[in-house]
């Protein structure tokens, strides 16, 4: 069993960290023609660095703030200008930000739903054209959350929510024109997630080892093994599969209300 991506145009966002960083090194490992966009420009270079050095292709680097106007269009514009063709597209791009109805702001709720859900929908609108020659496909890549009821993750559960919905609505429409839509859906992953939440490097541990205490296999996932994930779902050894929501979640133990601390909230 292998993968066959050499040549084939990927769009990674989010690419500069984390699960995004993990799924572009891998698609370089089986020489795939990558674009990286993320908004760290030293982390964003040091990933394309190992995968020019993996494959030998030179990533697209595209420093942006995805929701900012016009970033979207340059994402795909810019793709097309170098390498003529888009295979896959992985939105994998997103934030965490805690808030409640009572103690936060809209702007956590509109922020989330910025990230989340508008620009993967975005980019699949201005992607399509190209999937559709290319009979391509899509990653989304979601959160266990999803079924999860935890005080202060409304905005964050709401957007990732919602983004499954809108995998499923658009596998269902694109499935006639030959294009993939599917979403991966991990649980708690050791990225740089957290840094947007307001946790001392010192409570790091605690707020980890308080996650572990809900997962059945008491283990942190690493940011590899959901890319790996990613890869098999993009790859034509999935011909079949389209509308699927995928949860690797480390068996979490039923649902457990606690309390997040307030001070964890980041404006
Ligand atoms: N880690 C987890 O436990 C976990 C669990 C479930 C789901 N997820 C999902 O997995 C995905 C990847 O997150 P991660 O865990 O790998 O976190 P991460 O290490 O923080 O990576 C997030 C990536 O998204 C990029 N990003 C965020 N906002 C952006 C914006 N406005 N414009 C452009 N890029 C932006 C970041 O770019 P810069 O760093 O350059 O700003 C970074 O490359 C996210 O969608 C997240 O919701 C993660």
């Amino acid at each position: 069993m292998e993968f066959n991506f050499e040549n084939k145009v990927i769009i990674i966002t989010g690419s500069s960290s984390g699960i995004g960083a993990e799924t572009a090194k891998m698609f370089a490992h089986y020489k795939a023609k990558l674009c990286l966009v993320g908004r760290n420009e030293s982390r964003l270079q040091n990933v394309a660095q190992h995968c020019e050095l993996i494959s030998g292709n030179v990533p697209l680097c595209l420093l942006l703030d995805l929701i900012q106007p016009g970033s979207c269009e340059e994402v795909i514009t810019k793709t097309i200008e170098k390498f003529k063709r888009i295979d896959v597209l992985v939105n994998c791009a997103g934030k965490l930000k805690l808030g409640t109805l009572d103690q936060s702001d809209i702007d956590v709720f509109d922020e989330m739903m910025a990230i989340n859900l508008r620009v993967p929908y975005y980019l699949t609108q201005l992607a399509l054209p190209h999937l559709i020659k290319s009979k391509g496909n899509i990653v989304n890549i979601g959160s266990s959350y999803l079924e999860r009821y935890k005080p202060g993750f409304l905005p964050f559960s709401v957007s990732k929510n919602a983004l499954e919905k809108f995998t499923r609505h658009a596998a269902m429409e694109l499935v006639p024109e030959g294009v993939r839509v599917n979403i991966i859906n991990p649980g708690v992953t050791r990225t740089n997630l957290i840094r947007y939440l307001n946790i001392a490097e010192s409570d790091v541990d605690y707020v980890y080892n308080n996650l572990i205490a809900e997962l059945g296999l008491k283990k942190i996932l690493e940011p590899k093994e959901v890319a790996k994930l990613v890869l098999l779902v993009a790859s034509n050894l999935m011909p079949n599969m389209a509308g699927s929501s995928l949860k690797m979640d480390g068996a979490v133990i039923g649902i457990r209300i606690i309390n997040i601390h307030k001070q964890y909230f980041r404006k």
